[in-house]
């Protein structure tokens, strides 16, 4: 897909209670939303894979890291500055965290939108010991002024400083520690080309198999002590939008429902039946993702129609539609993006059984 909307991370969708002017906005929470909630954070700690064993899938990315972790031991030097792309709820902030596991270095999590000003990125990277691993996620974020710092920083691990001006102006060296510099975005092509030139090692993470992503449901439920059969982490494995994140989020969902009405065994017809009730059909599609279909196969004949009609049908905004909808059904091959407008695939009008589907299988990812 080209021209990536905006910087910013697709929002949480939020519906307005009309009628009232009072009215307060309630915040609808996507069970499929690829950004991390908070109880996804509190979970993260327990079901974030410990090792590199524990990480499941990527291989080509983890058995690259391996390798060039192990050569940088035997040379005694930090591993070079490691780039990770792709998008949200892959494992970029996992795989951080396994590389200063793996090296021995201690982790420093910060983001870009943090580092607002040189003095705090400066702060932060002289205090840094020989081989920590500092993070910078959402690194597209960062504003160029601070940006400019790490350029010397990443290159010959010290920071310049001009100080004067005109004919007096010199550049002090500060030197630092020999650290490496993990930098995760999901917006690869919004990093500068010197910024992203001066990672010795890029990778970019792909959306996970559907057999992938049921190992990693199996895991999570032993890690867990949920009850779980191999058809039951299939079918959370199927809708899970190729996402570690929103696998493991609809597996507490489906524990919930299998505690409460099936005796704690998450079977295939559990997992269907509880993600039904959530509103998850055979292909990840929530409700808002099938109303969005709806609208251009029923209102409009299947489209062409332009977005601000569709986010009209729908009382949804064009950004939460662009952002956080229409990436996946793109993905999907449900919809199709023209120059005159939106318009659903012969896929989406089966899936959606409705009069024009053909035996058009939906792309699976
Ligand atoms: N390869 C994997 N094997 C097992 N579990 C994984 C894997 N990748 C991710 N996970 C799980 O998915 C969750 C989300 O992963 P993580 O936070 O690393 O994603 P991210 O790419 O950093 O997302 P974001 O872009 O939103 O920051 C983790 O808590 C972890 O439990
Ligand atoms: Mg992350």
């Amino acid at each position: 897909m080209s021209g990536e909307p905006g910087a910013e991370r697709p929002k949480t969708v939020r519906k307005k209670i009309v009628g009232s002017d009072a009215a307060p906005e309630v915040e609808e929470e996507r069970v499929v939303a690829v950004d991390a909630t908070l109880e996804d954070e509190v979970y993260g700690a327990t079901l974030r894979p410990r090792s590199f064993e524990d990480y499941v899938g990527q291989e080509q990315v983890v058995d690259n890291l391996r390798i060039a972790i192990d050569a940088a031991a035997r040379r005694s030097e930090p591993l070079e500055h490691v780039l990770f792309s792709g998008p949200p709820g892959l494992g970029k902030t996992t795989l951080a965290n396994l590389i200063a596991r793996a090296t021995g270095g201690t982790l420093r999590p910060t983001s870009g939108p943090t580092l607002e000003k040189p003095k705090d990125l400066v702060g932060i990277l002289t205090a840094l010991e020989s081989g920590d691993v500092l993070f910078i996620d959402e690194i597209h974020r960062l504003g160029t002024v601070v940006e400019e710092y790490l350029y010397p920083a990443m290159e010959d691990f010290q920071i310049d400083f001009v100080v004067d001006r005109g004919a007096y102006a010199k550049t002090l060296k500060l030197p630092l520690k020999r650290f490496t510099l993990v930098g995760a975005t999901t917006r690869a092509g919004m990093l500068s080309a010197p910024l992203r030139d001066r990672f010795g090692i890029v990778h970019h993470l792909a959306y996970y198999e559907p057999a992938e992503l049921q190992r990693i449901v199996e895991r999570s439920a032993r890690v867990l002590e949920i009850a779980i059969e191999p058809g039951g982490a299939q079918t959370i494995a199927e809708r899970s939008r190729g996402t570690p994140r929103i696998a493991n989020r609809l597996l507490r969902r489906v524990r919930d429902f299998a505690e409460v009405r099936a005796g704690g065994v998450i079977t295939a017809e559990v997992a269907d039946e509880a993600l039904r009730r959530e509103g998850v059909d055979s292909l990840g599609l929530d409700r808002l993702d099938r109303a969005f279909l709806e609208t251009i196969a029923r209102q409009y004949g299947g489209g062409p129609v332009g977005i601000n009609a569709i986010a009209a049908t729908l009382t949804e905004d064009v950004e939460t539609l662009e952002d956080v909808v229409e990436p996946f059904l793109l993905k999907m091959g449900l919809v199709q993006r023209t120059a005159s407008g939106r318009k659903t695939t012969a896929a989406a009008h089966a899936h959606l059984r409705l009069a024009g589907g053909t035996s058009v299988q939906p792309r699976l990812l």
